[in-house]
């Protein structure tokens, strides 16, 4: 009664949201001091407490980047879908804000932002479970936001968006503008099971007209396409697709689920995406499942997902689980993608701890986080062996002069691909407490992997060559 009278005229269903908020932040806070930090990555995106997936409305809002995820704050497995939330002026520096969404009679499935004349407008799947567990009901909702904190849903949810006829598979929309228009894509599936993805446009964002099926599997790339995105990157358009069920070929496919993309072109008078190249994987690491793209300032920005559904999270132990890889800066040469890590990510530097010849059985240590630059010569084999000071899975990175092949080896558990070095023969390879990306060169080759060494990481030249490297600790933005 005392809590009715303070808020006046605020109407009940307000308040009972309100105090829902109120105890999800008090709940992240209290639980937080519990989370064991031995894994928890310094200077990549982590969820303060519990599970995270896919990333969600990357968006340039206000003066300052927002990336939103895929979230279940009670327990270190997938459950009841939240949006959690945290922003950075510079895509380094990142704080947590309170949480954008909590599922109501839907769950927050996967979507993308926009900046819509200063308010921020969120387009997510809702995901309707029936109690009946196979039939499940996937439309799309609205959210918005003066501010870039506090979301209110859109009473009149679900937009006006004609689902497929013959699957119940229909998530993930990603929107754009283009001229006077907003278009979505939206990740789903034919009706005996091939993936493909959905364009539609819309005057005013609340009523969507179809216009064309953006492009298809024709079985060989699975049965669904996750998070679609599409844009134009140097005269040409990507479409990024995550499918699944797709069989693995060689070097290629290796993971449970894969994240790729298509180049071709795009004619907005006709809604027609005619692709020029057969699929490519983004990223060959082990841990890299669904994307979000912004662009700001001319420049595309990547984020991937850290993970891989069915993996296994060691620290699911620890009261958190799940991650973002580094921000990327998409290029595109050719009809290849390029990725780089986002430049301001020398400002995590702390000190160089070597800058010269690094001999072969030679040790250089971290204390969790850091960077090393490996100028290399691709007449000879490289090995260069990672584990903790105290132990845990062993990883190389090698370079394979007979195969042309740079190899990430987790514990047997391999992982490689040709590597014809664009302009820099160089290597750049971050660590943070519990993982591992490198950077072949330009960018046209990149391995993402989660790796978890026992104690601070220790790096030992195993190759035949001594190499040329510098090294610098990094700092963390996030508390532990
Ligand atoms: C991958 C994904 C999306 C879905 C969400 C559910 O990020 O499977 O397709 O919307 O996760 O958490």
């Amino acid at each position: 009664y005392i809590i009715l009278m303070c808020f006046g005229s605020v109407q009940l269903d307000q308040l009972k949201e309100i105090l829902e908020k109120a105890e999800l932040e008090i709940y992240i806070e209290e639980t937080i001091p519990t989370v064991n930090p031995r894994y928890k990555l310094h200077y990549h995106i982590t969820p303060p407490v519990g599970w995270m997936n896919g990333p969600n409305g990357f968006v340039f809002y206000k003066g300052e980047y927002h990336l939103f995820y895929q979230f279940y704050p009670y327990d270190t497995q997938w459950g009841p879908m939240h949006w959690g939330h945290v922003s950075s002026p510079n895509l380094v520096d990142w704080h947590t804000l309170p949480t954008a969404l909590r599922p109501g009679n839907e769950q927050c499935f996967s979507g993308s932002a926009i900046d819509n004349d200063g308010i921020m407008v969120l387009l997510y799947t809702a995901h309707q479970a029936t109690d009946d567990a196979p039939f499940y009901n996937e439309s799309q909702y609205m959210a918005f936001s003066i501010d870039g904190i506090d979301f209110h849903k859109y009473k009149g949810n679900p937009v006006v968006i004609l689902p497929p006829t013959g699957t119940q598979d229909f998530r993930d929309p990603k929107i754009w503008k283009n001229g006077n228009f907003w278009y979505v894509v939206l990740g789903s599936k034919t009706a005996d099971h091939r993936g493909s993805v959905l364009l539609y446009r819309s005057k005013n964002l609340l009523s969507w007209e179809f216009k064309s099926i953006l492009a298809e599997s024709s079985g060989a790339l699975g049965y669904m396409w996750e998070c679609p995105d599409f844009f134009e990157l140097n005269g040409k358009y990507v479409l990024l697709i995550s499918p699944q069920g797709m069989v693995g070929r060689g070097d290629r496919f290796k993971n449970t689920y894969q994240t790729g993309y298509l180049i071709g072109s795009f004619s907005y008078d006709t809604c027609q995406f005619k692709p020029e190249i057969n699929f490519q994987e983004l990223d060959y690491g082990h841990d890299f499942y669904t994307t979000q793209t912004t662009e700001n300032n001319g420049r595309r920005y990547l984020v991937a997902w850290f993970g891989m559904w069915e993996s296994l999270h060691p620290e699911d132990v620890d009261g958190w689980v799940g991650a973002m890889t580094l921000i990327r800066e998409l290029d595109l040469v050719g009809s290849r993608i390029l990725m780089k890590p986002v430049e301001a990510i020398t400002k995590l530097r702390l000190e160089t701890i070597i800058e010269g010849e690094f001999h072969h059985n030679a040790t250089i240590e971290f204390e969790k986080a850091g960077e090393i630059i490996v100028n290399i010569d691709l007449s000879e084999n490289i090995e260069l062996e990672f584990v903790g000071n105290n132990g845990g899975d062993k990883t190389s990175l090698r370079w394979s002069v007979e195969d042309g092949k740079v190899i990430v080896d987790r514990a047997g558990d391999v992982r490689q691909g040709t590597w014809e070095p664009l302009d820099t023969v160089t290597w750049r390879i971050f660590l943070d407490a519990s993982s591992f990306e490198v950077f072949c060169g330009e960018g046209e080759l990149v391995f993402s992997s989660r790796m978890y060494p026992n104690g601070d990481w220790r790096v030992i030249n195993r190759g035949p060559q001594s190499l040329h490297v510098v090294a610098y600790t990094l700092k963390r933005f996030q508390p532990e």
